[in-house]
């Protein structure tokens, strides 16, 4: 059972290619986000969310400003930034290990974290793919499953390592509607039992507000937030809220933020990513 951490994203700045082009990705950026929130955020193309969710990973540093894990610092211009097994991240374009099996790829964490036998990390992998729907393909290679069930698998191997934020970069991009929707109703169980806290980056405003407990709609670039929407439909959920009145109200706000910054970064000749 993982437990969320709270995050605290106070004033963040990126600048990549300080000494050369300078682009400004962040720009005094602030975030509150509580234990076992899932955030999820939207904006256009290029405003800044990966830059985000890098810092967060701590992929890079930041040119100004902190980010905190349960007030303990992550990241600052003076702090070298470290990745840790706190905060683990599922990419747009997968990366299981395509030598070893399914339960391999899930177990290979814990394994690694040396916390675990190799028995017991095996009984956790085939415990935490049965709960992503996934016990059947456990033996299969990831060449041999659907891209589907590739994003699920990877998600099953993040919460293996029982991280206190699980950070994802549309990880449900390039899957057609209906596995979208079998891998959200998953995605939703594993949140239900385990909360930890979730960074969820998307486009899909539908995804978005399904999800969600707070949608954070950004600016165009650089990223600040723009608009916070909470989200108080009820868990469990399940896709006959997408009719009702309450969702549909947020999912019409949603668009309409998105939209107006959308349309900003276009005027500036921002491009799709
Ligand atoms: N490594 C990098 N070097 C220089 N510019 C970058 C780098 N990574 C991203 N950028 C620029 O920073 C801005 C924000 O990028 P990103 O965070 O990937 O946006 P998003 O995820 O919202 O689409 C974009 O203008 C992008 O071109
Ligand atoms: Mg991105």
């Amino acid at each position: 059972m993982s437990v969320g951490g709270a995050i605290s994203v106070r004033e963040a700045s990126k600048i990549y290619d300080p000494d050369g082009a300078g682009v400004l990705a962040l720009d005094r950026c602030s975030m509150e986000i509580g234990k076992g929130e899932f955030t999820v955020v939207v904006g256009p193309s290029g405003c800044g969310k990966t830059t985000l969710l890098n810092a967060i990973a701590g992929f890079h540093e930041l040119s100004g400003g902190e980010i905190y894990l349960d007030g303990r610092l992550l990241s600052s211009p003076s702090r070298p930034a470290r990745p840790g097994s706190d905060r683990i991240v599922v990419f747009q374009n997968g990366a299981l290990f395509p030598w070893m099996t399914v339960w391999e790829n899930v177990a290979f964490g814990p394994m690694a974290q040396g916390t675990l036998s190799k028995e017991a990390a095996k009984a956790k992998a085939l415990s935490g793919l049965e709960a992503m729907g996934l016990s059947l393909i456990a033996d299969d290679y990831p060449g041999q499953i659907s891209s589907g069930m590739r994003r699920r698998a990877e998600i099953a191997r993040a919460m293996a390592c029982e991280p206190k934020v699980l950070l994802l970069d549309e990880p449900f991009r390039a899957l057609d509607a209906l596995t979208k929707t079998v891998a959200h109703q998953f995605l939703m169980e594993v949140y239900d039992r385990d909360r930890p806290t979730v960074f969820f980056i998307t486009h899909d405003l539908d995804e978005a507000v399904f999800l969600a407990s707070k949608v954070f709609v950004m600016t165009t670039r650089p990223a600040g937030v723009k608009k916070i929407l909470e989200v108080t439909l009820p868990r469990p959920r399940d896709y006959r809220l997408l009719a009702s009145p309450e969702y549909q109200s947020l999912r019409a706000e949603c668009q309409d933020a998105v939209r107006e910054e959308a349309l900003k970064a276009f005027s500036a000749g921002e491009r799709e990513m």
